[in-house]
Order: structure tokens, then sequence, then C-alpha cells
């Protein structure tokens, strides 16, 4: 059923004011796979979000859900979503399985059973009787993805679920993610500014930038193969360039400033950096790029709040 698609949303925007935040998006989310929505500060995802689940009113387009429109069907389709907007907030004094019970009892309650699959899911099972502020942030966190599972959703949308955690907490984080689309083929959808996440999380990718859709596909295709790009220094330059095009998997070479822009498979480099060297020439850098995490880079390193 890859073909199934969980969300869809068409021309969805939002306006605040005079501004648009999110405009023209037109998104489709298969079901099975973990979506990585990218995109710098500022760039709409968290607007997005909100729209997803029906937290803000979209001002134009439409969302699908479950092949349903989302606003006719609004209870039906989010009872089978789960969501997790910026951190989650807990009563502090009380322990996280009461903090569960609390959230379950709003959507008619769940058995000590179900909270204790979700909370033995996250890994959180042994500190369920603690309080929540005993714990690390990164155990808050996952607190609040298991917030977002509960009830059993097919889909569950993440803003940002990385967002200040160090490294281990990440990669707890991360490998819950992949987990649960493993083993218990949930859908989903989590938002990030870091191409990096994505790459190592999802499968499939959109990247907004300024409220638009910049491009959206399976994240191998998108990074792995077209148009892929090393960047080299070496001297003499001439030579270099003479040496290079000789190389049967290069495709084109071109010449910006001092460097050699060279279109090739990526993993050709370390080959091309022993011939170059062998041939005596220096190489001064050999920078391996992705052509999409080029413009990545670039609409981040210019990115403001300010539009
Ligand atoms: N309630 C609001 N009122 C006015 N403008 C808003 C509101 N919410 C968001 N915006 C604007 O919409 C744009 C997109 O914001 P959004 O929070 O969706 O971005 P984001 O991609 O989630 O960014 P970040 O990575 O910083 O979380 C920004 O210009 C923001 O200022
Ligand atoms: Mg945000």
């Amino acid at each position: 059923m890859s073909s199934d698609v969980i969300l869809r949303t068409e021309r969805l925007g939002k306006r605040f004011r005079r501004r648009w935040a999110v405009r023209a998006l037109n998104l489709e989310v298969p079901r099975g796979e973990v979506f990585g929505f990218l995109g710098p500060n500022g760039a709409g995802k968290s607007t997005t979000i909100r729209m997803l689940l029906s937290l803000v009113k979209p001002s134009e387009g439409r969302i699908e859900l479950f092949g349903k429109e989302l606003y006719s069907h609004r209870k039906d389709v989010l009872s089978r979503v789960g969501g997790l907007v910026e951190s989650a907030d807990f009563y502090q004094y009380l322990t996280a399985r009461k903090n569960l019970d609390m959230i379950a009892s709003l959507g008619g309650g769940l058995t000590r059973r179900a909270i204790d699959e979700v909370l033995n899911l996250v890994g959180l099972f042994p500190r369920a009787e603690d309080k929540v502020k005993t714990y690390s942030h990164g155990m808050k966190q996952r607190l609040g993805i298991a917030q977002a599972l509960l009830g059993n959703p097919e889909l569950i949308i993440l803003d940002e679920p990385t967002t200040g955690l160090d490294p281990q907490g990440i990669k707890e984080v991360r490998e819950l993610i992949r987990r649960l689309s493993k083993e218990r083929a949930i859908t989903v959808f989590l938002s990030s500014h870091l191409l990096s996440e994505i790459e190592q999380t999802a499968t499939s990718m959109a990247i907004i930038n300024m409220g638009e859709l910049v491009v959206q596909g399976k994240v191998g295709a998108l990074l792995n193969t077209g148009e892929n790009v090393v960047k080299i220094d070496a001297r003499p330059l001439e030579e270099a360039r003479l040496l290079i095009s000789k190389q049967q998997y290069v495709k084109g070479i071109k010449q910006i400033n001092n460097t050699l822009e060279v279109n090739m498979p990526l993993d050709h480099a370390g080959e091309l950096n022993t011939m170059l060297v062998r041939a005596g020439l220096e190489v001064y850098s050999l920078i391996p790029r992705r052509s999409l995490e080029d413009y990545f880079l670039s609409i981040t390193d210019g990115s403001t709040d300010i539009r």
C-alpha cells in the first residue's frame, strides 16, 4: 500500500495580516513513511503543522487526512492523529502515568494496559511512577511523544521533536521514531531545521522556505542522486582540470575563481583525490557536496525571521 496517501494538502495557505506564513503548499505524505518537513527558522513549519492539527484555520486551500477533508470530518479524522506541538506541557508534580491518564481521560479514557503500552514504547515504563519534575529534557520529550501516541494513532505529527536535546537525547528520539515507523507502521510527519536530521530519520521529505514548497520526494532520490558536485582546490589548477576531465565518471567541470566544481558521483571523490595526489598535485581541499545540501545551506545561512 505504498501508493496510499495518508495526508495531502492542496494550495494550503495561511496569512497573518498581510503576510503569508505559508502559501500554495501542496504536500503528499505516503502512508508508512517517516516524512521530514525541513525548513529554516520562520519557513512556516509550525504554522503548517498547526493547520494540519486543526489548531489554526487556513486562509486558503484544503487538507485531506485519510482521504477525507479535515474540516468536515474533523472529529473522526483527528481521533486517528497524534500531535506534539512545541515541547509538551505536563504537570510537574504528577507522575508520568498520572499525566497520561489525565490527557487520555479527555478523550474518554484508556485502560491501564493501554497507558503501560505507550510508556513502554517510549522507554519510560520503568520511570512511570516518578514525578515529571524529576525527568530530564529528553525524557519529557519522549513523554510528549507518548502523549501523541495515546489512542493508537495511524499518523503522528511532531514539530521539531529533538529541539533542545543533547546528542544522546536526539539519538533516543530518532531511534524511537524509526521504531514507531518500523514496528508499529505509524506514519510520522516531523519537522526539522536540520538536513542531517531528516537524512538520518526520514524516508520522504519536503523542503519549505519562506512559506513555499521548494521540493519533495524520497530522501534517497533527492539526496543521493542527481546533480552532485565535488569542489576542488588543487594546484596547479590547469593541470588538475586536465587530469580530472580525463576521468570517465566526470560529467562536467566548471571553474569558479580558484576552485573547480566537478559534476560527478560522490562515491568517486576518494579515488579522484588519490589520483591527483599521485600525479604530484597539491590538493588543498576537496569537498563533496550534494546540490540539495548546498541549496539548503544557502537558504539557512541567509535566513532571518524578518520578512
Ligand atoms: N500568530 C502569528 N501571528 C503573526 N505571524 C505569525 C504567527 N505565527 C507565525 N507567524 C509568522 O509566520 C512565519 C512562519 O512562522 P513559523 O512559526 O510557522 O515558522 P517555523 O518554520 O516553524 O520556524 P522555526 O524553525 O523558527 O520554528 C514567520 O514569519 C512568523 O513570524
Ligand atoms: Mg516552528
